[in-house]
C-alpha cells in the first residue's frame, strides 16, 4: 500500500507538469484528488489494514494528499496571474493619446436675440414677462378689442381646443393680462388708479397658416406694452428709435407709416432705413430704402378701459415685433424654416455667444 501511494505520487506530480490550463489542471484534480479519484480509492482499502500499519499509512495519505493540493495550488496561481495579466494588457489605456473633443452647443439664435432684445429694454427700465401659449378667446380676442365676427379674425385663424380656449395668435393678450392684474391689484389696495406699466413679454404664438420660406404656423413675438399719465407718440417713436438703433446700429433712422390694428388707435407700421444699404435702396429693401420691423400703436382706449385703465386718466403705446423676421435679417438667414430644423450646420455659426 506505501509502494501503491508512492507511485501514485510520483505520476501524479509528473502527470501535473504539463498541464496547460486551469481546466486542465482542474481535470486532473478531480482525476487524482477527487471523490472518485484514485487517492480515495486507495483510502478505501484501508479497512484491510492491521491496527497498527493503519495511522501509518494513514498519515502518509495525508502528506500525498497535502503533496498534491499544495502542486495543484501552485500551478494554479501561476495560470490565474498569466490570466489577469492578461487582461490587464488588454484593458490598458493609452493616456498619451489625444483625447475626444465634446461638442459643445449653443443657445438658439432666435432666444439669443430675444435676451438681445429684452436686455435693450431692460435697460429703459421695462420688466419682462410671460403669458401662456393656450390663450382664452377673450384675452386673445376680445380684450384687444376684437370681437366675435369682428373682420380682424379673419387675418388670425387658428388652433381651437375649444369655442373658448386656443393657442393665441399673437403675444398682445399678455397686455390684458398684465393691466387686468395691476387694476386688480389696485382695486384689492383701495387705490384710486392701478400702477403704470413697463413691460415686454416675448413667447411662442401660432397661425393656421401653411409652412413656406417666410411662414410658420408657430412662431415668436414680443410684445411692448407701456401705460401711464401723459404717453404720447413721440415717447413710442423715440423708444423704438433707441431700440433700433441698439438692434441695427447707431446709423439707423426709423420712419412711422399709418396702417391699422383693432387694439391700437392710431396704428402705425415702423420702418427702420435698410441694414444692408443704409437707405440708398437695394434689392434687400426692395429700393425703398426702409424696412418694417413691428406693428405698433397708442393704445386703443377700448382696450385701456377694458382692462381696469381709465382712459380720461392714462395713455399708452403697444408694439410687437416678429422675432424670427428680425433674426432673418440680423443674420441674413433666407428661409425661416432653418429656425426649427436644429440643423447643427447652421445652428454651429451661432457659437459665438454662450
Ligand atoms: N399683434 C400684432 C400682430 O400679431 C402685432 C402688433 C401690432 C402688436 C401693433 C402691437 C401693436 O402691440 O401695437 O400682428
Amino acid at each position: 500500500m506505501r509502494e501503491q501511494l508512492y507511485s501514485l505520487k510520483e505520476q501524479a506530480l509528473t502527470d501535473l507538469q504539463p498541464q496547460d490550463s486551469l481546466q486542465a489542471i482542474n481535470d486532473w484534480k478531480v482525476k487524482y484528488l477527487g471523490k472518485k479519484g484514485e487517492l480515495t480509492a486507495i483510502l478505501r482499502g484501508m479497512g484491510a489494514l492491521s491496527a497498527e500499519e493503519r495511522p501509518v499509512v494513514g498519515q502518509l495519505v495525508n502528506d500525498v494528499r497535502d503533496a498534491l493540493e499544495l502542486a495543484y495550488g501552485e500551478k494554479e496561481a501561476e495560470f490565474k496571474k498569466a490570466e489577469r495579466n492578461k487582461r490587464l494588457a488588454e484593458e490598458a489605456i493609452d493616456v498619451s493619446l489625444p483625447g475626444r473633443a465634446i461638442s459643445v452647443g449653443s443657445e438658439h439664435p432666435l432666444n439669443q436675440l430675444i435676451r438681445d432684445i429684452e436686455d435693450i429694454f431692460l435697460g429703459l427700465g421695462f420688466t419682462v414677462v410671460e403669458g401662456p401659449e393656450v390663450e382664452y378667446d377673450y384675452f386673445n380676442f376680445e380684450a384687444m378689442n376684437v370681437p366675435k365676427n369682428h373682420p380682424a379674425r379673419d387675418m388670425q385663424d387658428t388652433f381651437y381646443i375649444t369655442e373658448e380656449l386656443l393657442m393665441r395668435t399673437q403675444t398682445s393678450p399678455v397686455q390684458a393680462r398684465v393691466m387686468g392684474a395691476k387694476s386688480a391689484e389696485a382695486r384689492a389696495n383701495g387705490q384710486e388708479h392701478p400702477d403704470p406699466i413697463r413691460i415686454i413679454s416675448p413667447g411662442r404664438v401660432y397661425r393656421r397658416d401653411d409652412d413656406d420660406a417666410t411662414h410658420s404656423h408657430a412662431f415668436m413675438q414680443i410684445e411692448g406694452l407701456v401705460v401711464d399719465r401723459n404717453i404720447r407718440m413721440s415717447d413710442l417713436k423715440g423708444t423704438l428709435l433707441t431700440f433700433a438703433r441698439q438692434i441695427f446700429g447707431e446709423s439707423v433712422q426709423v420712419r412711422l407709416r399709418p396702417s391699422y390694428f383693432p387694439f391700437t388707435e392710431p396704428s402705425t407700421e415702423v420702418d427702420a432705413t435698410c441694414h444692408n444699404c443704409g437707405g440708398t435702396g437695394c434689392r434687400t429693401c426692395k429700393g425703398t430704402g426702409w424696412i418694417e420691423i413691428l406693428g405698433a400703436g397708442m393704445v386703443h382706449p377700448s382696450v385701456l378701459e377694458l382692462a381696469g385703465y381709465d382712459p380720461t386718466v392714462f395713455s399708452g403705446f403697444a408694439f410687437g415685433m416678429g422675432v424670427e423676421r428680425t433674426a432673418m435679417r440680423r443674420y441674413g438667414i433666407e428661409d425661416i424654416r432653418g429656425f426649427y430644423q436644429n440643423d447643427v450646420r447652421l445652428m454651429q455659426n451661432f457659437k459665438s455667444r454662450m
